[in-house]
């Protein structure tokens, strides 16, 4: 198994560019299956998942060229399949947000169901509800779900979603910007990631109306066939994490290229925590100064904390001076993270879905631990540069799905971390 070694101790300070959004860019190059002429994306991370995604668009017949820079070309214009094969469905989860596409555009899809993960089960009744809603009969069929448009096109629908789901919303909007009429999504999310997918759908010729707002209206299209370049928004998780990273080592420094009003959230935390918080157009800069002050956090849909950032947060929380605690609210188990941190020294318990955490500072020292999955991960690696002397961390292979050259970016800052090369897809 892949594995990562951090060196900590040592407040981190410089500047850190951060790289396109992975969760704007996995629904973006799926909805490229909509449109019948190539589409350019710019500011596309070189992550594991992308890399997964062009294998999905690959194995339905569209053509996905992933060049040096970050531009990633699809052309979908000769699709040969609506069934992406099992073993690539269950690597990522995202790909499950094909099955719009493919039912809108062709009138049916097989989709496997995705794998539950480390952090939930992660059902997908709201994306079938909202399938239904746009007139597809829907059936299960050995783990697979198969949804039929009759007479192959779907009809526009009021959609009204139980639970605000970033995914189901992605999949809902993608699938009404073919349906015949409009169709209004209810309780949808409205996360930047979802707002960059509508947007990048406007730009293909579809008009949508409240991007943005927890109700969307979608104008059905007949067919999508505009040749477009689009460039992704920044990672507001990975400029998070970077962010966090600077407070937690008592360091201070700069994020450029993030959105600060996609950070909100955090910004306004780390200020009640005690560090100072400056920003412009497209950087954010954080100064560490005293022991951090302890914090209460409740994770939220946005523009709530996110709980993409809840495990890395929870790290920084075991140096603040004092009782924190930090409630998981969206994911069922996500707070893997914390038997590790114990593994550090930290003190922390759990009650429910909250880790109360008794934080002290300089109160961690490395060790060898395991990831979990993604932002636990990340956790980690923060832990280990907040923490004395070296820490190994088991578990590279889900690092590599979210973050881009993280080693150079966090030596760009002072810190030391690298990957061993042994057996990363273990
Ligand atoms: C997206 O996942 C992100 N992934 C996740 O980021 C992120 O944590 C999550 O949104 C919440 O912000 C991508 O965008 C690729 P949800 P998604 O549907 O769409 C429940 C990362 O680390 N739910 O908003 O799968 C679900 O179980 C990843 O980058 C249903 O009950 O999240 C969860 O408890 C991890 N039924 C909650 O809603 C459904 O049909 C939120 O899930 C769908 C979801």
């Amino acid at each position: 198994m892949g594995d990562i070694l951090v060196r900590g101790g040592v407040p981190l300070h410089g500047a850190v560019q951060v790289s396109g959004s992975k969760n704007a860019a996995l629904p973006i190059l799926v909805a490229a299956l909509l449109n019948e002429q190539p589409v350019t994306l710019r500011n596309v991370p070189a992550l594991k998942d992308v890399d997964v995604t062009a294998q999905v668009l690959r194995s339905l017949g569209a053509h996905c060229d992933c060049c040096a820079g970050g531009t990633v070309t699809v052309d979908a214009g000769s699709i040969d399949s609506t069934e992406p094969p099992y073993e690539l469905v269950n690597q990522m989860r995202a790909s499950f947000l094909v099955l719009g596409p493919l039912l809108a555009r062709f009138g049916e899809a097989r989709v496997p169901l995705p794998g539950g993960c480390e952090i939930g089960v992660r059902p997908v009744g709201e994306h079938l509800a909202a399938m239904r809603a746009l007139g597809a009969e829907i059936s299960q069929e050995a783990g697979t779900i198969h949804a039929i448009a009759p007479s192959k096109r779907l009809s526009g629908a009021e959609i009204y979603f139980d639970k605000a789901s970033v995914g189901a919303t992605e999949n809902a909007v993608m699938a009404a910007t073919l349906a015949d009429g409009v169709s209004t999504l209810h309780n949808a999310a409205l996360e930047p990631e979802v707002v960059d997918l509508c947007h990048f759908l406007t730009r293909c010729g579809v008009r949508i109306d409240g991007v943005g707002t927890k109700t969307i209206t979608v104008h059905g299209q007949p067919r999508l066939s505009a040749a477009i370049d689009y460039t992704i928004i920044p990672d507001r998780i990975e400029a998070g994490t970077y962010l966090l990273a600077l407070a937690g080592t008592g360091g201070e420094g700069t994020v450029h290229g993030a959105r600060p009003d996609h950070l909100e959230a955090l910004t306004l935390k780390l200020r009640e925590a005690g560090v100072a918080v400056d920003f412009g157009e497209d950087w954010i800069e954080v100064r560490a100064g005293q022991p951090l002050r302890a914090l209460q956090i409740t994770t939220d849909v946005y523009p709530g904390f996110p709980t993409d950032l809840q495990a890395q947060m929870t790290a920084v929380l075991c140096h603040a001076e004092g009782y924190s605690t930090v409630r998981e609210t969206i994911f069922e188990s996500r707070l893997r993270h914390v038997a590790e941190l114990l593994r550090m020294g930290a003190a922390i318990s759990i009650s429910g879905d909250t880790a109360i955490i008794s934080g002290r500072a300089g109160e961690m020292v490395g060790a060898r631990v395991q990831a979990h999955d993604l932002r636990c991960a990340a956790s980690l690696v923060i832990a280990g540069l907040m923490a004395t002397g070296e820490t190994r961390i088991d578990g590279l292979r889900y690092l590599l799905r979210g973050y881009e050259n993280l080693p150079q970016k966090i030596a760009g800052i002072g810190g030391h971390v690298e990957f061993s090369s042994v057996n990363v897809e273990a």
